[in-house]
């Protein structure tokens, strides 16, 4: 579903990415762990098309398209989510405006039909409360004012509303309390853990993966994959640290 092959990519004149390669099939759900400043931020932005990202070798393939040759806004109506380790904001305009742009502008370019606001409401409501999250936050400005775990929580309630078919989720675990955790968890499995989706799940802390079980656990260092293994990979990490790992 995803196939990325010797992808190096600069961030100005430093290099980042050193041939890094992942294959994830549809129905898989990926984590990749690795030291700070590995260069995991860097991919999920690079896979969403960021501006000052500069791709110099590789390549990218998503369903059967050549990502890297698609605007940002392309990849998103094809159906790639990123969750951002830090969530942007944007005053003046409300969250519940913003997703009904996104998910009909999305729509419009899979010819479907725009949701009406009556519909799009109902939608937001279901995936609040598969969120546990207050539908009042969503007729805030989007993540003006939120604290850490609730941007991470309306993000994933974004994520639930667009439905997107792969998604790559920055540290979305990070900054939420024990209870979010596992609601943020069930959430992913809820949203995204089915046949013709795809997950790769970028985290610091093996607790995640004991509610979003990995297919596969990859180590992400000095810019490329150094190692990849099942679940107890993450549970070695945790006990070991990456020093025996990565060496
Ligand atoms: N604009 C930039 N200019 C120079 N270096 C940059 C820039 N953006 C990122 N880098 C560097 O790229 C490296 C990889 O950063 P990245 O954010 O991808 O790491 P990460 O693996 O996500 O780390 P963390 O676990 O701390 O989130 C870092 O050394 C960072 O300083
Ligand atoms: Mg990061």
């Amino acid at each position: 579903m995803l196939k990325i092959t010797n992808l190096h990519a600069n961030v100005g004149d430093t290099q980042i990415l050193k041939g890094l390669s992942l294959e994830v099939n549809a129905g898989e759900i990926h984590a990749i762990m690795g030291p700070n400043g590995a260069g995991k931020s860097t991919l999920s932005y690079v896979l969403g098309g960021r501006p000052g990202y500069e791709v110099t070798e590789g390549s990218v393939e998503f369903m059967g398209q050549d990502l890297l040759d698609l605007e940002p806004h392309e990849r998103a109506a094809t159906g790639l989510f990123l969750g951002f380790q830090y969530p942007v904001e944007i005053p003046g305009v409300s969250n519940v405006q913003f997703l009904r742009e996104a998910l009909n502008a999305q729509r419009a370019s899979r010819g479907e039909e725009a949701l009406s606001g009556g519909e799009f409401l109902k939608l937001a409501r279901e995936k609040a409360a598969l969120l546990k999250l207050d539908m009042e936050m969503l007729k805030r400005q989007v993540n003006v004012g939120f604290s850490g775990g609730e941007k991470k929580r309306s993000e994933m309630v974004q994520m639930g509303i667009l439905d997107p078919k792969f998604a790559v989720l920055d540290e979305t675990d990070s900054g939420l309390d024990i209870d979010a955790l596992r609601v943020v968890g069930d959430g992913i499995n809820a949203i995204m853990r089915a046949p013709a989706k795809g997950v790769l799940l970028i985290t610091h802390y093996q607790r995640l993966l004991d509610y979003v079980k990995p297919d596969k656990v990859h180590v992400l260092a000095k810019g490329r994959i150094v190692t990849s293994g099942g679940p107890e990979l993450a549970m070695q990490l945790e006990s070991e640290g990456y020093e025996a790992v990565v060496a």
